[in-house]
């Protein structure tokens, strides 16, 4: 049987660092599933497709392939908010959502991050961790993350950003984000990425002894 853990949470929680370092330590293979909504959005703007249209935009997210995801490429802000737009659509979503749980069947276990994975793609998985931290903290590694990368950046108008992207991921009528009733929720906003992760162990390891 195929383990899965599903982890949950708002932009900018340290869902994606946590879920490639849970992934690597129990040998599982790991699914980004902003990445599969970005991938659509970008496969339509580079068309030059419409974002507005939900029958074409079912369509590109149908021809997606999990396998082909570059995060260097589809991290890009115009990707992210195109993203955005189409992730309300609720015909995307039963196409992205169809593709997500077939990779959730993977051997020996898979990790899938996201908005909706313990609530609508995975409702059965083994773990559920719900990340998160203050939207002001999520603001300052984002801001940090930039900077070290060499680039420039406005803590305001990043913190305005954040704060619209909870509202859109929150408040939309299909599959807003939120922890599934059964999630374990883990504020990494007095954490270290190393202290979020041993947490996150301590409840894997867990339930993983209550399975075998
Ligand atoms: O996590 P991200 O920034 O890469 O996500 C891009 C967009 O896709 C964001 O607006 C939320 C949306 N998304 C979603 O609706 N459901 C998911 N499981 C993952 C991402």
């Amino acid at each position: 049987m195929t383990l899965t853990i599903a982890i949950d949470g708002p932009a900018a929680a340290g869902k994606g660092t946590l879920s490639r370092r849970i992934a690597e330590e129990y040998g599982f293979h790991h699914l980004d599933t902003g990445l599969t909504y970005r991938a659509t959005a970008k496969a339509l703007i580079d068309a030059g497709l419409p974002l507005d249209d939900e029958a074409v935009a079912e369509k590109v997210a149908r021809e997606v392939e999990l396998s082909g995801l570059d995060r260097s490429v589809l991290s890009a802000h115009a990707i992210g908010e195109a993203a955005s737009k189409i992730a309300v659509m609720p015909a995307v979503r039963r196409a992205l959502v169809e593709a997500q749980r077939d990779f959730s069947r993977k051997e020996p276990g898979t990790v899938l991050d996201g908005r909706d994975i313990g609530t609508v793609v995975c409702p059965d998985a083994t773990v559920k961790l719900y990340v998160t931290a203050s939207p002001e903290v999520r603001a300052k590694r984002r801001y940090d993350e930039i900077v070290a990368g060499g680039g420039t950046a406005d803590y305001d108008s990043i913190f305005e950003d954040v704060k619209k992207r909870d509202e859109r991921d929150m408040g939309r009528a299909d599959s807003p984000l939120r922890p599934a009733a059964d999630a374990h929720l883990l504020d990494t906003s007095e954490m270290s990425i190393e202290a979020a992760f041993q947490a996150a162990k301590t409840l894997i390891d867990a339930a993983l002894q209550r399975k075998i």
